[in-house]
Order: C-alpha cells, then structure tokens, then sequence
C-alpha cells in the first residue's frame, strides 16, 4: 500500500469512551448516584430531549460484543473511566465487589483482543455525597480522590498500564462554577479558582502515590482539552486578551502538570483581584515534584479572542470575561450543529507548543470528532455516509503527521468517539460515534467512517 501519510510505527489508533456517557445500569448493582444521576432526577428538562444518563448504549451489559467490534474496526487502544460511584459508593469506604468485577472483565476483554486500555479515572462524575461536602471545593475531598486513585492503581494496576487522573478538569469548573452548564450550577470566579486549584491539587495527590506502586511500565497522565488563543489582530491590546485567556484556559492546568509550577503572571492576575486559592504551603512541593509523563490532549476547536470593547458583560458579574471579548472571525468554518469552529491547523499550533515550551512531552490526541445532529438523513444503503466525518478527521490527521514530521512527541490519536454515546446537557443530540446506536433496540451498526477508520489503523495510515 502506497501511503501518503504513514505514521509512525505502534502509533495508537482508537476511540475515547466516559463511564456515565456509555455504561448506562445507573441504579444497577450496588452504583452510587453522581452528580449526573442527581441532577437528571431534579431538573431533566435541563437535558436535551429530557433524556438522562440512564439511557445510554449499555455497555455495561454489552461490553463484550463491544470490544470485539472494536477490534474489528482496527483499533490497539480505547480509552474508559472507572465510575468513581460505581466502585465505591458514597465515594468514601467499602469497595463494590461487582464493580470489580466488571472492571476487571472489561480490561481482559480488552487485553485478550489485543487493545491496550487507557484507564481514566474521573469524567466529570462527582459522587453526590461527596458534592453535597462542597465537591472540589472541599479539601477534604481531595482527599477521597486520593484514596479512591489508589484503591484503582492496586486493583487494577497489574494489567493497566496507561493511567490518566482526569479528563478536562477545566469543563467542571467552567460547568459548575463559571457558566452553569454542570451541577451544582454556581457562578462565581473565585470558587471556580479554588475548585481549579483542588482538581491540581488532587491529580498531583494521585501521581504521588502512582508513583509508590512501581506499576510496570506504567505512565501516568491527565487529559486536558487545550483550546489555543488566537487574538483578532496583532495590536497589543488584542494579543494581550489571547494571552489572557490561555492563561485561564490553557496554561492554569498545563503549566502545574507538565512543568511543577503556576505561570507567574497567572497568580499575578488573581492576586490582584483577589481571587487568590486557599492553599498550604507543602502544596506546591507536591506540586513540583509530581509532573506527569504523557499527556492526553482533546481538541476540537480553537478560541478567538479581542481585546474588550466595553461591551456589556454578558454575565453582570466578575467573570473571566472581564478581561477579553470573544471574536468571530469573518469567514471561518463552523460545524453548524454543535456551533463550534472547525480548524484543523490548531492541533498543529498545540503540538508545536507542546514541543517548545513543555519538554516536548510525549502527548497523544486522546479526543477529537464531530458531533453532528440527526444524522439518519445521511443514511443510505443501511449504514450512515459520514463523509464530512471522515474528512474531519484526515484534515487533523494530516496536521498532526506534519507535527510529528517536524520532531513533536506524539504517540496517538484517539476519536471521540467509538459508539453514539449520552453526553451530559446535550444527551443525543450530537452523535460523534464510528458505530451509530439505535436507541430502542441498542442495535449497533457501523457507519462508513468506521470503515475507513480500520484501514486507517490497518495500515497506519492513510
Ligand atoms: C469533551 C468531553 O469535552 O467533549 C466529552 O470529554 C464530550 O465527554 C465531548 O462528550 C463532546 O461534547 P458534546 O457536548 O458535544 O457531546
């Protein structure tokens, strides 16, 4: 096979998954609620189509058939989270034995097909007890996570070797501490601040003790979905708004992980305003000495930024948005459903980035895809014809072989994602999935995208 784009060799091709997004079974054997159980039960109208975390592909049930379709579309590697209330209820105490069990067949499964499990092991899913202590703004609950990480590192640490502390630690404190989009629904910059800074502080508890389990060729991570800032214009006042809000967005997690420490100018900025987290002093040697090995990067879009206008604050209060304006850019391209900017170059932009100014750390893409509603229109001949799909993702490809080209460390690339899955506020609005779901029967069927994605594994590319 003649290759345009050929990969380096034992690149990882695969899909990423999330526990409440696919496992459904959220009453079922001995499961805790989480946030996304509780908030379901008190205000579904805030779900798309009422639909909540109950009604997913059933992979807790199916994961077997599941793996072995995985397989079959050609991929080495699958991202899952352990569901924190699954395993241990309350999020405090007693092990599930069933949720074990379950964990455990599902990384044989995969072993035993020959797919290397990348193990997370929290996706936005607080235990409820532990929110109703204050979630991420307790301390306390730091140290839950801690011991909860450990608890998954010696049960499951003698086959998983690809480990990740979180996924998008930002989205909680956007969703439940800036913009209303996660429970518990706050809006305030410096709770959100102290939340940030107890997701670091809890990653860096789990690195430490990973550390302590001297896992065979075991690596620890986090997943961050890193959204690079590009200012409208070079005038200082605009570069100033897209240095701001990498800041904020991009450098208050990628800096403490990959480097040890926080951006001076970032704690400049909260100390100003007052917005400073109540820390202790041993933090930061922690925080120092606990940097991680790989990174997992989501991307799906960038942010354009300008410098404020004295446009009215869309918040009425203090908020991040105090210091920049959003901009859209004239002529961009968007993906109409989800109502995000496509631009493949940045996938390129933070893998240069990533090489420059962070030890060129060895990184993979761990999300990117296209969610697009009500995809049933594109069906033909019995399988959906995802061709803008497969587009989407041989534009990034072809970025991300450039950035491999010119010496960055990348390892991989996952694709959000395997199945159609629930997926928090939106439900089923957006399907990103190579496998289309039928809701009603769970009836899965490839679309096309998957086709192609298994040539593209096969043969490392394309
Ligand atoms: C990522 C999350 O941010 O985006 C996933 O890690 C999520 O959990 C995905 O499903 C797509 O987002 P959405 O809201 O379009 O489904």
């Amino acid at each position: 096979m003649n290759l345009q784009y050929e990969f380096p060799e034992g690149f990882w091709w695969g899909s990423a998954t999330s526990a409440t997004q696919i496992e459904g079974a959220a009453k079922e054997e001995g499961k805790g609620q989480n946030i996304w159980d509780y908030w379901y039960s008190i205000e579904p109208n805030r779900f798309f189509n009422n639909i909540g975390p109950e009604t997913t592909s059933d992979f807790y049930h199916q994961y077997k058939k599941d793996i072995k379709l995985m397989r079959k579309i050609g991929h080495n590697s699958f991202r899952f989270s352990i569901s924190w209330s699954r395993l241990i209820p309350g999020g405090r105490g007693k092990v599930n034995s069933k949720a074990v069990a379950f964990y455990n067949n599902v990384i044989d499964q995969l072993l035993e097909n020959n797919i290397e499990p990348f193990v997370n092991l929290f996706h936005f899913d607080m235990p409820l007890e532990l929110q109703n202590e204050g979630g991420w703004e307790n301390r306390e609950v730091v140290e839950a996570y801690a011991v909860y990480a450990r608890e998954c590192f010696r049960l499951f640490g003698d086959r998983v070797k690809k480990w990740f502390t979180f996924n998008e630690p930002i989205v909680p404190v956007e969703g439940g501490y800036l913009y209303d989009f996660h429970y518990p629904n706050v809006v305030d910059f410096k709770r959100a601040v102290q939340v940030a800074y107890h997701t670091i502080l809890a990653h860096v508890k789990a690195v430490e003790s990973f550390r302590h389990f001297h896992i065979k060729n075991g690596k620890i991570g986090i997943i961050l979905n890193l959204t690079p800032s590009y200012s409208r214009s070079q005038n200082p006042a605009d570069l100033e708004a897209a240095n701001i809000t990498d800041l904020f967005f991009n450098r208050s997690f990628l800096d403490p992980v990959v480097l040890g420490n926080y951006p001076k100018e970032l704690v400049h900025i909260l100390q100003k305003y007052g917005i400073l987290p109540i820390t202790q002093k041993e933090d930061f040697e922690l925080i120092k000495n606990n940097t991680i090995d790989f990174l997992g990067v989501n991307y799906y879009q960038p942010r354009r930024v300008k410098a404020k206008e004295n446009l009215p604050n869309p918040y009425g209060v203090f908020m991040p948005e105090w210091f920049f304006d959003n901009y859209e850019m004239p002529g961009r391209k968007m993906n109409p459903y989800r109502g995000w900017e496509i631009y493949e170059k940045g996938i390129y932009d933070i893998m240069i980035n990533l090489k420059k100014n962070y030890r060129n750390i060895e990184s993979f893409v761990s999300e990117n895809g296209l969610g697009v509603e009500s995809e049933e229109k594109f069906l033909k001949d019995g399988y959906i014809q995802d061709d803008y799909r497969i587009e989407f993702i041989k534009e990034h490809l072809k970025w991300l072989y450039k950035a491999i080209e010119e010496g960055c460390n990348v390892k991989g690339y996952h694709l959000w994602t395997f199945m159609d899955n629930w997926s928090w506020t939106n439900a089923y609005k957006n399907r990103y999935g190579l496998i289309a779901i039928d809701l009603n029967t769970k009836k899965r069927t490839p679309k096309k995208s998957a086709y192609w994605f298994k040539d593209v594994a096969t043969y490392n590319g394309f």
